[in-house]
């Protein structure tokens, strides 16, 4: 028997440009409250964030996934919001509510947070290496572990508004009263954040992908604040990371940028990938972009809960709008809590038939 090496991994022979069919699949959320023995585990736990710092834990929930439906790739259990809470500005997660935290209302908030190179961020964020050491371990050899940040401006918009409101109106509205302390904000996220994900790839992730799910409140208009507040600062993320590790994979996912800012994300931020949300129509996108771009995506999660032969159309769309071409199947934002197990099933007997 040949011997299985690590860029054998289905999700990374995709990234790296080639059209496996049927693609590859893993879910955004897969660890989730849809799993009853989640939902077994975070009551043990206690709160969120101890699940997320736990290795133990950690580890045990980002497992129950693979074990259950066998998805091609692994997302490391954790939150973009253990950044703002490691750099001091605590984050608490509300039940039924989600996460709160006292906003970064101006200058006197910012001076408060940790410099970049503070060692007692790293410290803070030591169990999540931990896990990711114990998961590459653990998992079956082909499947892809991935490891995970939020971009810099979807996670200055939580720490500016303490909150995530529907439209962004603080962030939006600090960045035009103060656009000198966002900027300042973005470059310290970007710095730390190149360094979270080198550290995650030294404890054994094969591949990230950097969280902008709030791209959507960013308009081209007025001087592009779509590469002003995302793309520039997603790109100096992408290169920072590749100059430390070479050849790492990274995908994007600009959740909202809209048919145009998906077609721009690779070409603009140096991704390997673009992870395309709902909203967009996939076939239209992959006329629209280079052949060998590399897409994810991207069905609807409310047509997971439908189920049924709407579920059914959709996965087929999907395999022909890709067919011939690099691609990773995904939903387009994440699974939600009331999903009947059956329909993941269902969803992935299709996909791989
Ligand atoms: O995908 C995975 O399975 C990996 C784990 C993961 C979580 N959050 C676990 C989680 C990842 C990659 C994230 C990313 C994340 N977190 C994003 C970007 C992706 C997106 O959804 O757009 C954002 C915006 C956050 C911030 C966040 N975390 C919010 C707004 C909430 C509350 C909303 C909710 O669903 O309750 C969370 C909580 C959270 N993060 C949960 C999970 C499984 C649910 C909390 C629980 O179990 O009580």
């Amino acid at each position: 028997m040949s011997q299985l090496r690590r860029e054998d991994r289905a999700v990374l022979r995709v990234l790296s440009g080639e059209a496996v069919f049927p693609p590859p699949a893993w879910v955004m959320r897969q660890a989730g409250r849809y799993l009853p023995e989640y939902r077994e585990v975070r009551a043990r736990a206690g709160s969120f964030l101890d699940l997320c710092y736990t290795p133990d834990y950690a580890v045990e929930v980002t497992l129950q996934p693979i074990r259950r439906f066998g998805f091609e790739a692994s997302i490391l259990f954790s939150d973009i919001l253990v950044i703002p809470d490691a750099l001091d500005q605590r984050v608490r997660f509300v039940e039924g509510e989600g996460p709160r935290l006292d906003p970064l209302e101006g200058r006197a908030e910012f001076d408060r947070l940790r410099q970049a190179d503070d060692p007692a961020i790293f410290t803070h964020l030591a169990p999540v290496f931990e896990a990711v050491r114990r998961l590459r371990a653990e998992l079956p050899f082909e499947t892809t572990l991935l490891g995970f940040c939020g971009a810099p401006w979807t996670v200055a918009s939580y720490m500016i508004g303490g909150r995530g409101t529907p439209d962004l109106a603080p962030s939006r509205d600090l960045a035009r009263r103060e656009p000198e302390l966002v900027k300042a904000l973005i470059d310290r996220l970007v710095d730390v954040q190149i360094e979270y994900l080198v550290r995650q790839f030294e404890a054994g992730v094969d591949a990230v992908q950097i969280f902008e799910s709030h791209a959507g409140t960013l308009p081209e208009t007025q001087g592009d604040a779509l590469k002003q507040w995302s793309f520039e600062p997603i790109a100096r993320m992408v290169a920072g990371v590749r100059a430390r590790v070479p050849g790492a994979r990274i995908i994007v996912f600009a959740r909202g940028s809209g048919l145009e800012g998906h077609a721009r994300v690779v070409p603009e931020t140096g991704a390997d990938a673009v992870g395309v949300d709902w909203s967009v129509d996939l076939a239209e996108l992959r006329a629209r972009i280079p052949d060998t771009t590399v897409t994810q995506g991207n069905v609807h999660p409310d047509v997971l809960i439908e189920g049924g032969e709407a579920l059914d159309a959709a996965v087929d769309a999907v395999r022909e709008a890709v067919k011939g071409r690099p691609h990773i199947f995904n939903l387009g934002h994440g699974i939600t809590p009331q999903t009947p197990i059956a329909h993941v099933e269902r969803m992935l007997a299709r996909l791989r038939r």
